[in-house]
């Protein structure tokens, strides 16, 4: 099953004042429409190669010794389609704005705990919109819809987010040099309500 989901941005009406003669009129305009859709990495292969650009840059420091190379053919590993593992991206057009994942290991020191969200990234200039937010929610979807009672995840940065999306805090550690909250998150049945 092939879930896309689809958020507008932005659809606004412009109201401006103009200047018309020696008074001012005002003018209703349309903000152009941003959609924003998530889908499957594997239906965009044309995005890969700058999201593995991202995900090195981001976290390079968390995987030493693996290069760029080597984590786009891990990325490129990871495209199924509501399986485990299977990357989601968010994209406007051919723009890429950000990306999420659900995979069955992403802490080589916690593997009895399976399976985690992980590759949360927003471009930089697309951040605060709540694109971060989607794409967690579109994970905590794919891992219902695979019967997942409950997901981790660990962060060295975003544990307010996640607080403010129902995550809860499972410990905090050190991993790979980094100071990291590990974080987990009960996955209720759909009761289609
Ligand atoms: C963490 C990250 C994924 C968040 O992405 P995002 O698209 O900015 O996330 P959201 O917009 O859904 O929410 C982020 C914050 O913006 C706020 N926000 C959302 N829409 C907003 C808006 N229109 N105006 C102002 N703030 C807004 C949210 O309330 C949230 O605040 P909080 O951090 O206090 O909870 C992004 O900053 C990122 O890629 N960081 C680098 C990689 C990273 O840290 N990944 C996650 C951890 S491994």
């Amino acid at each position: 099953m092939r879930l896309i989901t689809k958020i507008t941005l932005l659809s606004l009406l412009k109201f401006t004042f103009t200047r018309y003669g020696s008074g001012w009129v005002l003018v209703a305009g349309l903000v152009p429409r941003y959609v924003m859709r998530i889908d499957y990495l594997a239906e965009h292969p044309e995005f890969i190669a700058t999201l593995a650009g991202w995900h090195h840059n981001e976290w390079a420091y968390l995987r030493p010794g693996e290069s760029l190379e080597a984590r786009t053919t891990r990325l490129r590993a990871a495209c199924g389609r509501e399986e485990m593992p299977t990357v989601f991206v968010a994209f406007s057009g051919s723009t890429l704005l950000g990306s999420a994942m659900i995979v069955a290991h992403d802490m080589d020191t916690r593997m009895e705990l399976t399976p985690w969200l992980a590759g949360v990234f927003v471009a930089p200039d697309y951040r605060r919109k709540g694109i971060g937010s989607a794409l967690v929610g579109r994970v905590v979807q794919c891992a219902r819809l695979l019967g997942v009672k409950r997901l981790y995840l660990y962060t060295p940065s975003a544990e307010q987010m996640y607080s403010r999306l129902g995550w809860s805090t499972v410990e905090r550690t050190s991993y790979r040099g980094a100071d990291v909250v590990v974080m987990s998150y009960d996955i209720l049945p759909d009761t289609g309500e």
